[in-house]
């Protein structure tokens, strides 16, 4: 596997070459102010079958990490860490000699290697229950890496102010499931780890909600100054829209909605880029 490391202009400025035993399946990764760290989660293949029904997570054994200086690309030094299937990380920062990387764990890693697998089989989708935040936590000096527990809140695509000082935790904004049953995210919440603080937005039982991007409010500097905007699918109405939320005050609900008249396809990611 090889990583290449490009500046904001495009601009090659260096490559990490994995050797090709570390393999692992890997999404995406995080990073502190000073290193990338990339979670390869171990599989073994089956026979037949396209890629993503061929591939297997293993739990009984570790992930790799492989941590990357940004000043030396070429250099990797590697941990191992108890099984987690890790799809989409949130902030990443340093401190005290530590990395902690959050990320969103899936305890059915069978279920999130094939997301709505049961809806496309025509089959009722489980609520997603899965999805949970843990810390990954990389001590520089022993070289030992171990998952830390945060409150069991339902979440996936958790996202951050990228203005949060690489020395702390930034605040979390994520898609959440709050009851009933629903087999998909019908509300956001902003959460604060540390405190186990959060705000939640519930759009309502039949609105599926996707990942909400954080943009900061023009002239303000404070981190978690700004809003969130998400889009959402109502199904009951067949219409697609847009949500904008304060992201200091998320359990007030959206400050503007924008519906169309019809739906269009489910997103994946998105960034805020300022014009
Ligand atoms: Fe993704």
């Amino acid at each position: 596997m090889l990583i290449w490391h490009l500046g904001a202009d495009g601009r090659l400025l260096g490559a990490t070459q994995l050797a090709t035993e570390q393999h692992g399946y890997l999404h995406s990764f995080a990073m502190t102010d000073r290193h990338l760290v990339f979670i390869l989660m171990p599989f073994r293949f089956s026979e037949a079958g396209a890629f993503f029904e061929r591939m297997h997570f293993a739990p009984d054994l570790p992930c790799r990490v492989a941590v990357v200086p940004k000043s030396a690309p070429d250099t990797v030094r590697w941990f191992d860490v108890d099984f987690a299937a890790v799809y989409h990380f949130g902030d990443a920062f340093e401190r005290g000699g530590e990395i902690h990387v959050r990320a969103v764990r899936h305890t059915d890693p069978a279920g999130a290697s094939s997301p709505m697998g049961a809806t496309m089989r025509g089959e009722r989708e489980p609520a997603p229950t899965s999805g949970q935040l843990r810390t990954l936590r990389l001590d520089l000096r022993s070289g030992r890496a171990r998952w830390q527990a945060h409150a069991d809140h339902v979440m996936e695509f958790p996202l951050f102010d990228p203005r949060t000082p690489g020395d702390r935790p930034a605040r979390l904004y994520a898609p959440t499931a709050v009851a009933p049953d629903v087999p998909y995210f019908n509300a956001v919440m902003s959460f604060d780890p540390e405190r186990d603080r959060r705000q939640v937005h519930r759009y309502g039982d039949r609105v599926l909600a996707e990942e909400h991007v954080f943009v900061p409010r023009p002239g303000s500097r404070k981190p978690g100054q700004g809003w969130l905007v998400g889009t959402l699918l109502d199904a009951d109405r067949g219409r697609s829209g847009l949500a904008v939320l304060d992201a200091e005050h998320v359990d007030d609900g959206p400050l503007a909605e924008a519906w169309l008249p019809y739906t269009f396809p489910l997103g994946f990611h998105g960034t805020f880029a300022g014009a």
